[in-house]
């Protein structure tokens, strides 16, 4: 009989205890203070953890309970901060959003790319012929991870869904409206500013859009199981061009980038 009122009450609580307090937060990153201005400016019920000297921002954001943080640039800082916020708040899953490079000639700058996969263009072997790419290997199972880390295939199929609806910046009153194309992401510890690499990222990598960081965080999440999706918005050509480009687009960019990531998390 005591039984039946303690399973009683079980149910109770568990019918009544809002959605947002038994659900796993979401873990969000961007690398620099610009690819997470916006989602932080909309959260609420703001609490800040500091672990280690990085500042992660609990709260809800388009009513779901998030964790947001900023990597910093490059590999290492992206797999630090990876692998401490899994550790820390166990997310449900990871999303990475922020600003790339464009490889395929058809994106331009506002442009949103999807990683529907990720690698590295700078891991493997250095011969007379350049480098010759290769996969990263799990240093707990001593199995080698996939060239490529495929994102989480429902996060993806939610990010097109989500495409539909969300309204994006143009770059100017001239520009078209940007387009949003699911794609391969090229990381590694270089801001991309040479046409030779661009080429040579399409040919042998079938890159879409080259970045900093996302192969990293899809590496640790692929590794300790965590689902995840890199969403990447165009801010430069990755040519010669890039370093001008980067400054003039990157606010836009990483609006954009932020406005499909919000309007994801209505849909999980
Ligand atoms: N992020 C934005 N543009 C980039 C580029 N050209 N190279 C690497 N990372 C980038």
């Amino acid at each position: 009989m005591k039984q039946k009122y303690i399973y009683l009450l079980f149910v109770l609580i568990t019918c009544f205890t809002p959605y947002t307090l038994l659900a796993q937060r979401i873990a969000i990153l961007g690398a620099m203070p610009e690819e997470i201005q916006l989602l932080e400016s909309q959260m609420t019920h703001i609490k800040t953890k500091e672990i280690m000297g990085f500042q992660f921002k609990t709260g809800i954001l388009n009513g779901k309970k998030v964790v947001l943080t900023e990597t910093g640039i490059g590999k290492v800082n992206a797999a630090v901060v990876t692998t401490l916020i899994i550790k820390e708040f166990r997310p449900q899953s990871v999303i990475f959003t922020g600003i790339a490079g464009g490889i395929s000639e058809t994106l331009k700058q506002g442009d949103i790319v999807i990683g529907n996969r990720l690698t590295y263009h700078d891991y493997g072997r250095l011969t007379n012929d350049g480098l010759s790419t290769n996969a990263t290997r799990n240093p707990i199972t001593k199995q080698q991870n996939p060239l490529y880390f495929s994102s989480d295939s429902v996060l993806v199929t939610l990010a097109l869904a989500a495409s539909k609806e969300v309204h994006l910046q143009k770059m100017s009153a001239e520009s078209s409206q940007p387009h949003i194309t699911v794609g391969t992401i090229v990381t590694g510890d270089t801001f991309v500013t040479s046409s030779t690499a661009v080429m040579n990222f399409q040919k042998t990598l079938q890159a879409d859009a080259t970045e900093m960081e996302g192969a990293a965080v899809a590496q640790v999440c692929w590794q300790l199981h965590v689902p995840f999706l890199v969403i990447r918005s165009i801010s430069d050509k990755a040519n010669e061009k890039a370093s001008v480009d980067f400054q003039t687009f990157k606010k836009i960019a990483s609006d954009n980038s932020a406005s499909l990531v919000k309007e994801i998390l209505k849909k999980i």
